[in-house]
């Protein structure tokens, strides 16, 4: 079973509950989020993180900052929900599911105007939970269409996690690897641990021991010579925006990963639901890629380990180009050496999203 790692408790007027993820390995803990600064906190900190996951806090905390309004009118409480979504939106800016779950509840705001605002609420709530378990049946079908693509006795490597703690359900690349285990093929894996802040050895580790798949944790800088060495069969990532022609942002050093699976001729996918596109941006480059705190890499498990004053470039993300990606592992499907016509042709009439699509 996979891990919750975000619920909402009661009906209007309730709160939500999720994982600390920075506490992971050691502690498992749930804390709970009753006011739209604290899921903005909880985002920027990364308790809650992974790009899926992050667009269904997003959604929850939109309820938060709307269900105790006072508004006397459908304008007065769309300006108390631009305001919570203005918040939310300065969190984190990569990953494109949080913009897409705030635009989605805006306009399910917009196209409810006529409901007495006790009913608005309501639907708001009914759609934030709508865009949890639509993940849910992603993370399912995403597991499916890529659980194909493994044979028996395969060695994964991963980087980061996208798993069950970054998405509703058992993750996107993660799913890949549960579903095939599922179907009764052995696979093992390799794990970067994903400096600085360890989401692979803290978190990817922890989902994949409590599911009985092997795996191996390594450091970032080793995966180059496991793959020289013949031992991953195929590389899968998950993502955090990916352009219209199939550039992925994903966490830092996914790119140098798709640069040396090309080089020694290792499959290198990408897991995602359509709500992970940005159907506005021609390419990856104009993706907004999240600098973070330098004392992320000054410091290690609370010590300094960088001269004071050292300067530091802390990018959270990179971008891998499209040409350097196998397929794209969607919920609708796979998309081979993904292109802007492959991809369009894919999501166009998608039910929900992707990003950017004319409405
Ligand atoms: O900084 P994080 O931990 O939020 O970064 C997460 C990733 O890069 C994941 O690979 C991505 O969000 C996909 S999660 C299914």
């Amino acid at each position: 079973m996979p891990v919750e790692t975000i619920r909402w408790v009661g009906g209007v007027g309730g709160h939500i509950e999720l994982i600390d993820q920075t506490l992971l390995p050691v502690e498992f803990k749930y804390i709970e989020c009753r006011t739209t600064e604290q899921v903005w906190e909880a985002i920027k900190v990364l308790r809650v993180r992974g790009a899926p996951a992050i667009g269904i806090a997003a959604a929850m905390g939109l309820v938060l900052g709307v269900q105790d309004s006072t508004a006397q009118s459908f304008d007065e409480f769309l300006q108390d929900l631009r305001e919570a979504k203005e918040l939310l939106q300065k969190s984190r800016p990569t990953a494109v599911n949080l913009f897409w779950a705030l635009e989605r509840m805006e306009r399910t705001a917009l196209e409810n105007s006529d409901l007495p605002l006790g009913e608005l609420k309501a639907r708001l709530l009914r759609e934030a939970l709508a865009i949890l378990e639509e993940d849910r049946q992603s993370c399912r079908a995403i597991g499916r269409h890529g659980a194909a693509l493994l044979r028996d006795g395969d060695t994964v490597l991963t980087h980061c996690n996208a798993g069950g703690l970054a998405t509703a359900d058992y993750g996107t690349a993660l799913a890949v690897l549960f579903a095939a285990k599922e179907a009764g093929k052995s696979i093992s894996v390799f794990a970067d641990e994903t400096r600085p802040l360890l989401q692979g050895a803290r978190l990817t580790t922890w989902e994949l021991l409590q599911a009985g798949i092997p795996t191996t944790l390594i450091c970032d800088s080793m995966a180059a010579a496991v793959m020289r060495e013949g031992r991953v069969d195929a590389v899968i990532v998950g993502a955090d925006r990916i352009a219209a022609n199939g550039d992925v942002a994903n966490k830092i050093g996914t790119y140098g990963l798709s640069v040396q699976a090309r080089h020694h001729g290792v499959p290198f996918y990408v897991a995602a639901p359509a709500s992970t596109f940005d159907l506005r941006l021609e390419d990856g480059s104009r993706i907004p890629i999240e600098e973070r705190d330098p004392e992320e890499i000054r410091r290690w498990g609370g010590r300094q380990i960088a001269p004071d004053g050292i300067e530091v470039y802390n990018p959270a993300f990179d971008v891998t180009p499209a040409a350097n990606i196998t397929a794209i592992i969607t919920e609708r499907g796979l998309i081979e050496e993904p292109t802007t016509g492959k991809i369009a042709a894919l999501l166009e009439n998608a039910e929900q999203g992707p990003f950017g699509r004319a409405e």
